[in-house]
């Protein structure tokens, strides 16, 4: 298929718009990573999302829309604690998980009966939206268990001549995937840690969140945020995290690289500055791509220490690259 390129001039998202009314996949920029694009009450549309990303059927999908007034057509669930995080955090990286309602397409909601919807805070993927006129379903625009897209050029890398349209966007400022929160449980839960805080969501419902944050491999059962069990986020080279404090992290990068190198292997490392948590969410993803494409067989990242919330945001996309595969000096 050839895959079409749009400009952010308001006559090529208006064309894109078509396409996604049209039933066609379009990949678009977020704040946070850019989404493979489709219209959410169309399941012949979310069909070939699934298809083109290589992902499970069991995986849903976040659906997208460009004004708090179009939820009502997605969910019948909006209480005094929801409207409060509408109201404070969109359009904006949080995605609540709802009470599904009916005529939402099964398929979009991986079968379950709750969906997921946010706001995205970019103009480009707000007009987008607005013109379809439609809830937009879209996951990362990346294959399957690839790191997710920053910039368009990531985006081509996995997507080009599978799906019909890419727009040309700028790269992602905020550079991880949204902040997860259900409200269908007793107690808001995180499912999948942001740059939305734990703290600032706290602070706005004025009482404590929980959070079910899957870490590791043996996860049993149907987690909660059933995206949360595959492995993602990996890059082609063999990972691995090195923790302790910096010096020694330093020295034993230092030294494993050098012994790997000796053993014929193409090493490279990543190594964000001490305490720049939001600067290291940017690069992270950019970083793992790079490297891939330079053909490197083995990834040297140094953990992320004395993390706040974003850099625990950070460290769990760097520790699901890397499998888990952790040392600590
Ligand atoms: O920032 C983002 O969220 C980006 C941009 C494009 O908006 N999207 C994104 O989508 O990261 P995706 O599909 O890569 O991740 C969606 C996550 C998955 O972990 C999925 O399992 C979870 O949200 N999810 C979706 N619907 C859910 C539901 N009803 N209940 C629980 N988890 C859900
Ligand atoms: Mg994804």
């Amino acid at each position: 298929m050839d895959t079409v390129f749009y400009e952010i001039t308001d006559e090529d998202i208006k064309e894109a718009a078509q396409v996604l009314r049209d039933g066609g996949l379009i990949a678009f920029p977020t704040e946070t990573v850019y989404g493979l694009g489709a219209n959410a009450l169309d399941e012949e549309a979310v069909a070939k999302v699934y298809k083109a990303k290589g992902r499970p059927s069991d995986n849903p999908m976040i659906i997208h829309i460009a004004r708090a007034s179009d939820i009502g057509q997605l969910t019948p669930m909006l209480s005094e604690e929801i409207v409060k995080l509408i109201d404070n955090f969109w359009p904006g990286p949080l995605t609540l998980v709802l009470n599904k309602k009916e005529g939402v397409p099964d398929i979009v909601t991986g079968g379950l009966d709750t969906v997921a919807v946010r706001i995205p805070d970019d103009d480009v993927a707000l007009k987008l939206i607005s013109e379809a006129g439609v809830p937009v379903a879209a996951p990362s625009a990346n294959i399957s268990g690839k790191p997710s897209p920053t910039k368009v050029a990531h985006v081509a890398d996995d997507l080009d001549g599978v799906i019909d349209g890419i727009i040309l966007g700028g790269e992602c400022r905020v550079g991880i995937e949204s902040t997860v929160l259900d409200m269908t449980t007793d107690t808001p839960t995180i499912l999948r840690p942001g740059i939305v805080t734990w703290e600032q969501i706290e602070a706005v419902l004025e009482k404590d969140v929980a959070a079910n944050i899957n870490v590791g491999e043996d996860i049993e059962g149907a987690p909660k945020s059933p995206g949360m069990k595959y492995q993602h986020y990996s890059p082609d080279a063999a990972m691995l995290v090195v923790e302790g404090r910096r010096d020694k992290v330093e020295a034993e990068i230092e030294r494993l690289a050098t012994l790997n190198e000796r053993l014929g292997a193409k090493v490279g490392t990543i190594l964000f500055e001490e305490k720049a948590y939001i600067e290291a969410a940017n690069k992270l993803y950019d970083a793992l791509r790079e490297l891939d494409s330079k053909g490197v067989d083995l990834i040297l990242a140094g953990a992320l220490s004395d993390t706040d919330s974003v850099g625990f945001a950070v460290m769990n996309r760097m520790l699901k690259a890397a499998g888990y595969k952790i040392v600590k000096v």
